[in-house]
């Protein structure tokens, strides 16, 4: 079967963009089903680095065309940027090899405005997100006055929409933010200049793919952010507004079940999170400092798209196992592995104490998730530098034993390694 469903096992940033390069190889196209610019792939192809924020990775491989899907939200601007700066480092980005599902949504200057206002009001129980004004797209599109993609064909009429929309959303600001107000007519005449721009890549992406799936090409199907976040499934409130789960793939492309064969979760060796909400194993401390490496590197844990520094914790086998289940993963591919060569011992939650009950099941009640203390299994750290190490068989044997371990309790296969950010630093099993 032609579909592969990439997907993040734990709070985004686990290295999604690497695994999806290293998949190109076999891939005809590769669609983006969720989220938008509050997603980062920082990619190191041959010395070059390439920064990621709406585009799917496979932008990056020959040959591979990308697909934006419907379930993702768009910003014109934003997106035009980040499409000119890869063509500056010689990156083709015609509308051959990138294609904007009609039935996307589009992000406009008042989602922003309204989610900095919401943010404000929330005080102390901020969700920390990236600011891009992605939640109140979703809002807007679920409340059914989003604008689709699809306006972009005529600039004219996608302008009265913009127009309206940021009128519509001047009154809430107003009304009940006591925010300022934006200027519609300069948004409406801005839009209508960049929907010029992005119509030739305009298609209706479920019959693109179907028509790709007929005539037997491969799909990845990738998505932006991860399990934990994912509006359903995720620490709600703490979450993004869309599915980042499998599911989602198929709501967020327009293709079915019968159609997937691979569902790859991607994890860290350990666990990061930007933005507020509960982390049990999380280590505000020295042993995080540590995990997340001092910013020198462009891989060390601080955010792609907002530059904060990630908060680090040891691998929850806990919320791994729920991933696993509620994405179907069919395989897993364990990023970072080097870095817990840092570390004498190693830490691994393998159930939570709540409130002295032992819980191996993760909880949906978010508050119980916020209060439970983690139990910890102990291995062995290797305390060497594994970031040469190309074959698994080199692997130090304390390193084999802990990935080991992970796949036994999760009952999947672990089929790639990484132990750096090159393409070279991968250990296929
Ligand atoms: P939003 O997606 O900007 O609404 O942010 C909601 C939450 O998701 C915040 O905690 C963000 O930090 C987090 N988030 C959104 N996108 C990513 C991502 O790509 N990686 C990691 N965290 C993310």
């Amino acid at each position: 079967m032609p579909v592969t469903i990439l997907v993040g096992a734990q709070w985004g940033d686990e290295g999604k963009g690497k695994v999806t390069d290293w998949l190109a190889e076999d891939i005809h196209i590769i669609a983006r089903y969720n989220g938008g610019d509050n997603a980062g792939h920082t990619l190191n192809i041959e010395g070059k680095t390439y920064k990621l924020h709406f585009l799917p990775s496979g932008i990056l491989r020959d040959g591979v065309v990308s697909l934006m899907g419907g379930g993702m939200v768009i910003h014109p601007e934003r997106l035009l940027k980040e499409m000119q700066e890869l063509a500056t480092q010689g990156v083709d980005v015609s509308p051959q090899r990138l294609k904007i599902s009609t039935n996307a949504h589009v992000i406009t200057p008042a989602h922003q405005a309204l989610e900095k206002a919401d943010e404000e009001t929330r005080g102390s129980s901020k969700i920390g997100t990236t600011g891009r004004g992605i939640g109140p797209a979703y809002t807007s599109k679920f409340a059914r006055n989003g604008i689709r993609a699809s306006a972009m064909r005529d600039p004219e009429v996608f302008g009265e929409q913009v127009y309206k929309a940021i009128e519509n959303a001047n009154k809430i600001l107003h009304n009940v933010y006591q925010a300022p107000t934006l200027n519609a007519s300069e948004c409406a005449a801005k839009y209508s200049r960049e929907a010029q721009r992005l119509a030739p890549y305009l298609v209706d992406g479920w019959a693109y793919l179907n028509h790709a799936l007929r005539e037997g090409k491969k799909v990845l199907a990738e998505g932006g952010q991860a399990t934990l976040l994912d509006i359903d499934h995720g620490n709600y409130p703490y979450v993004t507004s869309s599915n980042p789960t499998a599911g989602g793939a198929l709501v967020g492309l327009g293709f079915g079940p019968r159609q997937v064969d691979r569902v790859i979760g991607v994890a860290k060796a350990f666990c990061t999170r930007v933005g507020a909400g509960p982390f049990p194993t999380e280590q505000d401390n020295d042993i995080g400092a540590v995990m997340r490496g001092d910013g020198s590197n462009p891989w060390d844990d601080f955010g792609t798209t907002t530059g904060r520094p990630r908060r680090c914790g040891w691998l929850d086998m806990v919320a791994l196992k729920y991933a696993v289940a509620v994405n179907g993963i069919t395989e897993l591919a364990l990023m970072k592995l080097d870095v817990l060569g840092r570390f004498k011992d190693i830490q691994v939650a393998v159930a939570y104490d709540a409130d002295g009950q032992r819980l191996e099941d993760f909880p949906v009640d978010q508050d119980l998730f916020g209060s439970v203390v983690p139990i910890y299994k102990t291995f062995p750290g290797w305390q060497t530098d594994i970031m040469d190490v190309t074959r698994w068989e080199d692997l130090p044997a304390a390193a084999q034993s802990y990935v080991e371990w992970i796949e036994q309790q999760l009952e999947v296969p672990i089929s790639l390694v990484s132990v750096g950010p090159g393409r070279e630093q991968t250990l296929l099993r």
